[in-house]
């Protein structure tokens, strides 16, 4: 391929603005890959750059709404340099209503999660005939392996073993946007993380929409506990974390493979959604209230100390305030170490928008302060348990609310604050826990 740089040969430079969730991130690392193989730049400043790239998100409402703000600044940056391009991508640009849109936006190419690997041809097929270029494949192909990726240096890394999901819970777009459920071959995935520990990567996190259902159709007889047996044998690595888990398909395999190994941190993030019943068949969740419980209760009686962490939406169609207290119940029954908590939100194309018992938004906002409240509450009541003791943690760089102080985090996930060298970053240290907040741990070394 062609290096791609100005008239006068300075190198032509790119900005990434990245939204949503882990999946993304990861891919950014890709898109920045690629670009650096086609001869690109990368720029901090977004106003110095000649190609700004939107990686983005549309699980909810307010994600979308953050990148049509972010577009029209950009807009008005191309005003004054006109040569600038915009190129757009990941879950939104799945959505045909959103690259209708587009087009009248400003964007000059628009591509999907679906064919990344096509950006440079996609680039340079706008830069050679100035006309917008859409390619968006409304099916995945094959798992591609060989893609170029530019990791940002650090102690913990992202890796993909999975794409897709095929359980189309009723309010969420990630299938649609995503496709169906693949797994990446179990050989691929070790190779990747061996390749990090030999770069200095201390700790992995192996992402999937649902890393319960892993290795589902891959030739051989082989499962997401299979996988992790394997990881937990790669030398030199200190850690290995996953996201995310569906309740209805944690197995006692996996409960037992995770509390008896050395590696794989005591966290499990396994999102209720909802405490009632009738919502979580109306959800299409595929579990009980009660499936649920007993599951929490095996995960704590075989894995000592284990932090289990939700994600929860409130002001499902149809919800009662009968419905909500019976989530309020669930989160002082199980009592979540932490939870993402989140406000319904009307997603096009699902099966929940279709109901048409949508709720107010004042009624989901106070449900949200009242599920806020609560859940803060037993988070940072939990924290405070931790006072006094010692934790293994793992020093993962400046802490970004204070330069001063140096972040880590504990094996089931609390995030740990001290003042300490910067020698520290990258190993595992033990430090005594002085003092427990709602999202984070004061505490000192030892
Ligand atoms: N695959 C993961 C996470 C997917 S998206 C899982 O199943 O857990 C992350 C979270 O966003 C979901 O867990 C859900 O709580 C939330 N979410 C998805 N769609 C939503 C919507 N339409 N409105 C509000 N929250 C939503
Ligand atoms: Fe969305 Fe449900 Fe799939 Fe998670 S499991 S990505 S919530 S459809
Ligand atoms: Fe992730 Fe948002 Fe897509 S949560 S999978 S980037 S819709």
């Amino acid at each position: 391929m062609i290096e791609e740089s100005h008239k006068n040969g300075k190198k032509l430079t790119y900005h990434i603005l990245t939204y949503g969730c882990q999946m993304n991130v990861r891919d950014s690392e890709i898109i920045s890959g690629l670009l650096d193989g086609m001869g690109y730049i990368e720029e901090a400043a977004l106003v110095e750059a000649d190609l700004v790239l939107f990686n983005t998100c549309s699980v909810r409402h307010s994600a979308e709404n953050k990148v049509y703000g972010k577009l029209g600044e950009i807009n008005k940056l191309k005003k004054k340099h006109p040569n600038l391009i915009i190129a757009f991508g990941g879950c939104m640009a799945q959505l045909p209503g959103v690259v209708t849109r587009l087009k009248r936006q400003g964007v000059d190419i628009i591509f999907g999660t679906h064919n990344l690997h096509e950006l440079p041809y996609l680039i340079e097929q706008f830069r050679a005939t100035q006309k917008k270029v859409v390619q968006v494949w409304q099916q995945h192909g094959e798992v591609i392996e060989s893609l170029p990726s530019k990791r940002k240096e650090g102690i913990s890394a992202f890796v993909n073993i999975m794409y897709g999901c095929n359980n189309f819970c009723s309010y969420c777009i990630v299938p649609y946007t995503r496709g169906r459920e693949r797994s990446r071959h179990p050989q691929e995935i070790i190779t990747e993380v061996i390749q990090l520990v030999n770069s200095g990567y201390k700790e992995v996190t192996f992402l999937g929409q649902n890393v319960n259902s892993y290795g589902k159709g891959l030739s051989e007889n082989y499962d997401f506990a299979d996988l992790l047996v394997m990881a937990d044998k790669v030398e030199g690595l200190d850690r290995i974390r996953f996201a995310t888990s569906h309740p209805k398909d944690m197995s006692d395999k996996l409960i037992d493979t995770i509390a008896n190994g050395e590696k794989l941190c005591e966290h499990i993030h396994v999102p209720l959604q909802a405490g009632s019943n009738t919502i979580l068949q109306k959800m299409n969740r595929g579990y009980t209230r009660d499936h649920y419980l007993k599951l929490v209760d095996k995960m704590r009686e075989q894995i000592p100390g284990v932090a289990i962490t939700s994600d929860l939406i409130v002001g499902f169609p149809g919800e009662t305030e009968s419905d909500f207290l019976e989530t309020l119940d669930m989160v002082e029954k199980v009592r979540f170490d932490a939870a993402f908590t989140f406000l319904y939100s009307i997603r096009s194309g699902t099966r929940a928008a279709l109901m048409d018992d949508q709720l107010d938004l004042d009624v989901k906002k106070n449900r949200l302060i009242r599920l806020n409240e609560l859940q803060y509450g037993i988070a940072a009541e939990l924290n405070r348990t931790l006072e006094g003791s010692i934790q293994n943690v793992l020093v993962e760089g400046i802490s970004k609310t204070n330069e001063d102080k140096l972040t880590a985090r504990t094996r089931n996930n609390r995030i740990v604050i001290f003042s300490g060298s910067k020698d520290l970053i990258g190993k595992l240290i033990n430090v005594k826990i002085t003092k427990g907040k709602t999202f984070s741990v004061f505490a000192e070394t030892v």
